[in-house]
């Protein structure tokens, strides 16, 4: 038996019917037993970045934070907006790169957009 994996996967589309949120789900239903995949699903409630706001007085933060770096892995899927990542995706990028979370943390990005060229 395979070493037990923990996924965290954020989808950086809050479109109720987000091709790239349907891609993590199904990641998350076909992944064997062994690999157990969260689907961070608290994206539209979190705030704007503000670098005078300490991360830990929003919970929800620093949970993920937490959450990151006891997984072992992160997948991202978000979709391309005007040559970037979703709004909403950097906005959470921006609270999480000033924290150890992403420190060797293996991060696989996905984008269900043939025509993407830009967001990962
Ligand atoms: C405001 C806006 C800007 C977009 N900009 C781009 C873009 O620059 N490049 C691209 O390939 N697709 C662009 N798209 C298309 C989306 O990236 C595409 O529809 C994506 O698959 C949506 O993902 P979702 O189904 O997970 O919400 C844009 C869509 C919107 C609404």
């Amino acid at each position: 038996m395979p070493a037990s994996l923990h996924l965290i996967a954020i989808s950086g589309s809050l479109r109720a019917a987000s091709c790239n949120t349907a891609l993590l789900r199904a990641v998350q239903s076909v992944a064997p037993s062994h690999i157990h995949v969260t689907l961070f699903a608290q994206l539209a409630q979190v705030p704007p970045f503000n670098p005078d706001i300490d991360i830990e007085t929003v919970p929800l933060l620093a949970q993920l934070r937490d959450q990151i770096i006891a997984a072992d892995g992160v997948l991202i899927a978000s979709p391309e907006y005007a040559h970037g990542v979703s709004g909403v995706m950097k906005n959470l990028l921006d609270w999480l790169v000033n924290t150890p979370a992403f420190a060797n943390k293996p991060v696989a990005t996905l984008n269900t957009s043939p025509r993407a060229q830009h967001a990962f």
